[in-house]
């Protein structure tokens, strides 16, 4: 089955031709990250327009790069939401109009989703599963029983881990996004600066905003009183804290739920503080652990297609009302006819 997959909902518009939910035949992903970076971050009126500009210009080269044509394509894929409204409904609409000019049936995939099935790009995945979703929207552990089943165990309850490094790349005077530079500059630095260790509770919930603030504030009195500050340390010493917390939690979650079976999604998934932690804890608790490669975690189509490949297992099909949504949560939704 070869779907054609749209991811939009944020800055990359990027189409992907995957064949039976794992195989990749082309992907383009046009990413708007220089634009965005002369505004400090992502402007979501900006963003729409070059997704209008971009949609048609990528999915010709998808295509093309596939050596394609429509007739080969057996369903469309799109993301419907989470993200930003104006970029999400580009999406959707391009998905609406192909599904309907060509007569192939619409998948609504969820972002986060697509996030998880990014692993299925990598190797096969065995259930049940934890996955941990960490990107610049959302920090959530969850639970998988089986193929597009999705327990929430728990999450972020102000801002995502993404969130959080961008703005602290922001103060320490690093350019969007932030988080790979502030993940560069952390290992060139030393753990020096005390933070907290946020939300160090029995929950597996997540905050990182008093992190975040406590960053600020410390740059903001060292300025104050005429004192330079070591960035790489700073970065060090806030990365140390938010991959000690990340991973504590995620190795309890996975010892409490008795699952061996751990994979890593979203943006955040390319940090390679995290990535060193994850592996060397899941070594000595012999938990088989998946990260997908660079590509896979930050946003791309190719992971919304294998994972709507699974939702259409499931029945997850939509008629021509499918709308973009803004917010909604990732959950197991019962065979319907259109989806929400
Ligand atoms: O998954 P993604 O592309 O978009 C969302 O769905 O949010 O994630 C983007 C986020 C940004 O906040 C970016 O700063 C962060 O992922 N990110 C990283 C790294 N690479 C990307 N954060 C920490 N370390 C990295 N190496
Ligand atoms: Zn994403």
């Amino acid at each position: 089955m070869y779907i054609l997959a749209i991811e939009s909902s944020c800055d990359e518009t990027s189409v992907s031709i995957i064949k039976d939910g794992y195989e990749e035949i082309a992907t383009i992903v046009l990413t708007q990250i220089d634009i965005h970076k002369l505004f400090g971050g992502v402007v979501p009126e900006v963003a729409s327009r070059h997704h209008i500009e971009n949609i048609t210009i990528v999915l010709e080269e998808a295509l093309k790069k596939a050596n394609m044509t429509m007739d080969e394509i057996d369903a469309i894929a799109v993301t419907y939401g989470p993200g930003l409204i104006g970029s999400l409904l580009i999406g959707v609409q391009a998905a609406k109009t192909l599904a309907y000019i060509h007569h192939k049936p619409l998948i609504p995939v969820h972002h986060i989703a697509g996030h998880i099935y990014a692993n299925r790009l990598v190797e096969e995945m065995k259930f049940p599963l934890l996955a941990l979703v960490v990107s610049g929207g959302h920090t959530e552990l969850i639970y998988m029983k089986e193929d597009y089943s999705f327990q929430k165990i728990g999450g972020t309850l102000d801002d995502a881990v993404g969130e959080a490094y961008d703005k602290v790349a922001r103060v320490i005077g690093l350019p969007y996004p932030g988080g790979p530079a502030v993940d560069q500059l952390a290992h060139q630095g030393k753990d020096t600066y005390d933070l907290p260790i946020p939300l160090d509770d029995d929950t597996y919930d997540f905050s990182f905003s008093g992190l975040k603030s406590a960053v600020i504030n410390l740059v903001h009195n060292e300025q104050q009183r005429g004192h330079e500050i070591r960035k790489e340390d700073l970065a060090c010493s806030f990365q140390n804290s938010v991959v000690e917390i990340l991973t504590k939690k995620t190795m309890k979650a996975l010892k409490e739920y008795q699952v061996n079976r751990l994979i890593v999604a979203g943006g955040v998934a390319a940090n390679k503080g995290l990535r060193e932690k994850l592996q060397e804890q899941c070594q000595k608790e012999q938990i088989h652990l998946v990260i997908p490669p660079m590509k896979y975690c930050t946003d791309n189509a190719a992971m919304i297609g294998a994972a709507a490949y699974y939702a259409y297992q499931k029945g997850k099909i939509a008629d021509l009302s499918l709308n973009a949504k803004a917010t909604g949560e990732l959950k197991y939704e019962k065979v319907s006819n259109s989806s929400s």
